[in-house]
């Protein structure tokens, strides 16, 4: 595995032109990226994480303008486009006939994610490329998302060739929300993120439908993790907010002053330190579920959820 420094951003485009991958930092989590455009390329990222076949893979563009070769675009994308990106936003679309996109980026479906990270060091790279980086994020399935270069190599720690991209710490630490507009008159978010639906809907005027968008396990601690606690054992490990309650043999602290903003950032680095303590237990303290708050509380129920 190597990392790069944030300047060396022609080496990583070479590596990424020769059909390797890159691990890159985005505001959000870091992504596993990969040429979009080349099947081979994009099994490589499937075998990479472990990732079902049937999990579609969404795709990073330098803006959504360089989307519009690949995918149609209807009026309410444009304006959601025009909001919020580059930034926080998967926009789901129906892909063009003659898209370039790797089916498999699609998992059998004639629908693609489309990304513009609001990350200067991951649009400085996009703009380098005359292809797309199909860019799930960078841990093996199921497991935390990665938000530090140091993350990423504990993830994907067998794949050897690995090449990671360094911007240090994602500035949100949540991954994007998922928005389905691929039926324009049935917008639906598919995955709460760090952009609320409150606020996309607001600034959009139309309404959203709550759909659930993955069967598959996600969040996956190695250690039990028991939400809103309000008392703990000895041999707990506290994931705290606000005020901590006393008595964990390991604690860390989402935000002392009950920031949300901060506790996001803080989130999967956290939760990934206090797993790899000896405690027995992760135990979290209540988080609002309001604004970006929502956004953690989900990933939280997703990682106690048993698999099915
Ligand atoms: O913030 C993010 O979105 C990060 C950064 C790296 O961009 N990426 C990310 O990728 O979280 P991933 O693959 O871990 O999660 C993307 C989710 C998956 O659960 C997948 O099922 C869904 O997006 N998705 C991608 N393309 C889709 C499509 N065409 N239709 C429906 N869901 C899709
Ligand atoms: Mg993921």
């Amino acid at each position: 595995m190597k990392i790069l420094k944030a300047g060396e951003l022609d080496f990583a485009c070479e590596v990424l032109r020769s059909g390797d991958l890159l691990a890159f930092p985005t505001e959000t989590v870091y992504g596993l990226g990969g040429n979009a455009y080349s099947d081979e390329v994009v099994a490589k990222i499937f075998k990479y994480k472990n990732r079902s076949p049937f999990n579609p893979v969404s795709v990073c563009y330098p803006s959504f303008y360089n989307a519009s070769q690949d995918i149609e675009i209807n009026p309410k994308a444009e304006l959601l486009a025009k909001e919020f990106l580059p930034g926080a936003l998967t926009i789901v679309l129906k892909k063009k006939v003659n898209s370039k996109i790797s089916w498999m980026c699609s998992a059998g479906g004639d629908t693609v994610g489309i990304r513009v990270p609001n990350n200067s060091i991951a649009l400085d790279l996009l703009k380098k490329l005359d292809f797309p980086l199909a860019a799930p994020s960078a841990n093996t399935s199921s497991e935390l998302s990665t938000t530090t270069a140091q993350s990423v190599t504990e993830s994907l720690k067998n794949c050897d060739d690995l090449v990671i991209l360094d911007g240090g710490t994602c500035s949100l630490g949540i991954e994007s929300t998922i928005i389905d507009l691929s039926v324009e008159n049935q917008p639906k978010i598919l995955r709460k993120g760090a952009i609320s639906q409150e606020e996309i809907e607001n600034r959009c005027g139309f309404t959203l439908v709550e759909t659930e968008c993955s069967k598959f396990s996600h969040y996956k601690p190695t250690k039990p993790i028991i939400i809103n606690v309000q008392k703990i054992e000895k041999e707990d490990a506290l994931l705290a907010f606000g005020n901590p309650i006393s008595g964990a043999k390991y604690c860390l602290n989402l935000s002392s002053n009950s920031d949300l903003t901060e506790a996001a950032k803080n989130f999967f680095l956290m939760l990934r330190k206090l797993d790899s303590t000896d405690a027995k237990r992760i135990c979290i303290m209540p988080i609002p579920n309001i604004s970006i708050g929502l956004a953690i509380n989900d990933r939280l129920k997703k990682a106690t959820q048993k698999d099915k």
